[in-house]
């Protein structure tokens, strides 16, 4: 029998994954002053015995004040390499491969806890930065104060930095959150960017920020290991008038990305502002990362959103949709998903822990 795409491995760079379905990163809220503990150990490390080909962990803030909440994961000092390494280390010795998504929040920092209330001294309200000041999110959210030149480079050294200490703790990818609304995401998006430097105005200029954090990733990260984005293809505002961010000015920046050495563009939508519509279906993000696909070849691309099936999956992959997928709450829901996957597309993977072969023996 031919194995399906989505069970077969697929190489990148150094990096070989035994299969196609990625861990899609999600915050936990759960660290204190940043470092991982037992809970992401746990958290994470269940979805290696669940055969996961790719874990990538949760936005991690390259700068204490790039956090979304205090209770982000960091690597903004060397302090966080250990609780990093403890993970990576468990996942790497149960068959699977991680890395870890880099983010700086921006004007989306500093949200007082979704789960636990942070106190009012816990939060910096004085050190929330974005592209250009004034411009908030909504009223839950506070005031940013615009970026100047200077901070800028600091804030992209603050990446680089941050991927030499990813390496450090034996990641094998990192991925740069330039998704969702966060810093890179407002600079990208004539939305929330409204400078009149080298930063802002024309796409070249809103794409400067992220085309030299990358520059800055690749030369603090080996050559031999591959570098993932993360965008938004869309602001996802049709509705509205007005420039915005759009699914065009996401294909040609992908190119100028694959130009710059990354590898791979994991394709998400939305986040950057409350105006913001999104017609919620199973895999309604997929025509993005298609028309990227399409487009900008040689870079490698994954699609996510509301991916929950194996034969789903794997149409993505076959009608050469996307080269990986990735599923962030169906994982929640079964940390197995991998498994559910296997058995929808009747193929038992040797490579499965134990938790997972003693299924496959009973048939269940
Ligand atoms: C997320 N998502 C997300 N995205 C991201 O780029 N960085 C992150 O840290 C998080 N955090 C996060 C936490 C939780 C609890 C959820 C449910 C989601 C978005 C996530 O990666 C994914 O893109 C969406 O959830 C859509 O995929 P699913 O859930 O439909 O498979």
């Amino acid at each position: 029998d031919k194995v399906p795409l989505l069970f077969q491995p697929i190489t990148i760079k150094n990096l070989t994954l035994a299969n196609r379905v990625v861990v899609a990163p999600m915050c936990q809220y759960s660290s204190k002053d940043g470092i991982m503990g037992d809970y992401h150990l746990v958290h994470l490390g269940r979805f290696a015995l669940g055969g996961a080909g790719l874990i990538l962990i949760e936005a991690t803030a390259v700068e204490a004040r790039g956090r979304i909440s205090p209770d982000d994961t960091g690597i903004w000092s060397d302090a966080h390499i250990p609780g990093t390494k403890r993970v990576v280390d468990f996942v790497h010795g149960h068959g699977s491969k991680i890395g870890i998504q880099l983010n700086h929040a921006g004007r989306k920092s500093s949200v007082p806890g979704y789960y636990r209330k942070s106190e009012p001294s816990e939060l910096w309200l004085d050190e929330v930065v974005g592209p250009t000041g004034n411009l908030r999110w909504d009223d839950k959210h506070f005031v940013p104060r615009e970026l100047s030149l200077d901070e800028i480079s600091e804030v992209i050294k603050a990446f680089g930095a941050a991927a030499r200490r990813a390496e450090q703790a034996g990641v094998d990818t990192v991925e740069i959150h330039a998704a969702h609304g966060y810093l890179l995401h407002q600079f990208l998006s004539p939305v929330t960017n409204k400078r009149t430097d080298k930063y802002g105005g024309s796409l070249e200029n809103r794409a400067r920020m992220l085309l030299e954090t990358i520059a800055e990733v690749r030369a603090n990260f080996p050559a031999e290991k591959p570098i993932f984005v993360r965008i938004s293809a869309s602001d996802n505002v049709e509705h509205l008038e007005g420039p915005s961010w759009d699914i065009e000015q996401t294909v040609q920046v992908a190119k100028w990305i694959r130009d710059a050495g990354v590898d791979v563009l994991h394709v998400s939508s939305a986040g950057n502002t409350a105006d913001q519509k999104i017609a919620y279906a199973p895999g309604y993000q997929v025509p993005y990362a298609e028309r990227v696909k399409k487009e900008v070849p040689g870079l490698l691309v994954i699609a996510v959103g509301v991916i929950t099936n194996g034969r789903q999956a794997e149409a993505i992959l076959q009608e050469d949709k996307a080269d990986m997928v990735a599923v962030a709450r169906a994982f929640l829901r079964y940390p197995n998903l991998v498994y559910n996957f296997a058995k929808e597309l009747s193929v038992i993977p040797r490579y499965l822990a134990q938790c997972n072969m003693f299924l496959a023996r009973s048939g269940l």
